[in-house]
């Protein structure tokens, strides 16, 4: 399974260096088997030499090598730590930085030339929620125009925009009845997040389309997400 961690804007370069330290030792004294992943935030980000099964990432980049982007980073500044994994669409990108799906894919056609591992993140808001399934696949399905999904190194996280950070989890019977709908255009690791903690870890993983979840608040403390990456190996 993928057990992944989105810090968004929470962690420094000390905190972040200690967690992955632990994470780390966790990992390697657990045996654990899952493919572990981590997004921190970019002040954070550094060449960390971790267990083969753990992954760092980078939760947004522009997609051009260098050049004038006030604020970001592009290609240049990745390399220099030899990352190799990055976060494309993340509901808080497209709804608060009001990304649109043109860059978003400008930004999945410039990374996935370069050979990265692409989580790329779709989900609905509530209003389509209430509309049906019908509605829900309708508007994933915008989230995918201009994706590769054929590429070898995606993995999809569906994460409905109004169980993120909200503590509101979509029920199990929502999220296989949306991950079936995508798994017959999607080949790729599906997996689910929002509000993921280590209470409905189990259930969500047991999901028979579920690959793995993308945790965000329930991630930050590093013991609950070893945790979470205990119940994985449970299973
Ligand atoms: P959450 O965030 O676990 O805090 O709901 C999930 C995410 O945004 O990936």
């Amino acid at each position: 399974m993928i057990i992944a961690s989105n810090f968004k804007t929470n962690h420094t370069r000390a905190s972040t260096k200690h967690y992955l330290q632990t994470l780390d030792t966790f990992v390697k004294e657990s045996g654990s088997k899952q493919e572990v992943l981590v997004f921190p935030p970019a002040t954070a980000l550094d060449s960390f030499e971790l267990a083969e099964n753990i992954r760092v990432g980078v939760q947004n980049a522009y997609p051009v090598e260098k050049g004038s982007f006030t604020g970001e980073i592009g290609l240049e500044q990745i390399d220099e730590f030899g990352l190799k994994t990055i976060l494309i669409g993340h509901s808080e990108r497209r709804h608060i930085m009001n990304e649109t799906q043109e860059l978003c894919a400008k930004k999945y056609d410039f990374f996935k030339a370069q050979g990265f591992e692409i989580v790329y993140c779709i989900g609905e808001p509530k209003e389509v929620r209430e509309e049906g399934i019908d509605a829900v696949i309708a508007y994933n399905e915008t989230q995918l125009e201009g994706i590769d999904l054929l590429y070898d190194k995606l993995i999809v996280a569906y994460e409905p925009v109004w169980a993120i950070g909200t503590g509101l989890t979509a029920s199990p019977e929502q999220i296989e009845e949306t991950l079936v709908k995508l798994r017959e255009k999607i080949k790729a690791p599906l997996l689910y997040g929002g509000s993921v903690k280590p209470a409905n870890t189990k259930e969500i993983l047991q999901l028979p389309n579920c690959d793995g979840v993308l945790i965000g608040t329930a991630s930050w403390d590093v013991e609950n997400f070893c945790e979470m990456i205990e119940i994985a190996d449970s299973m």
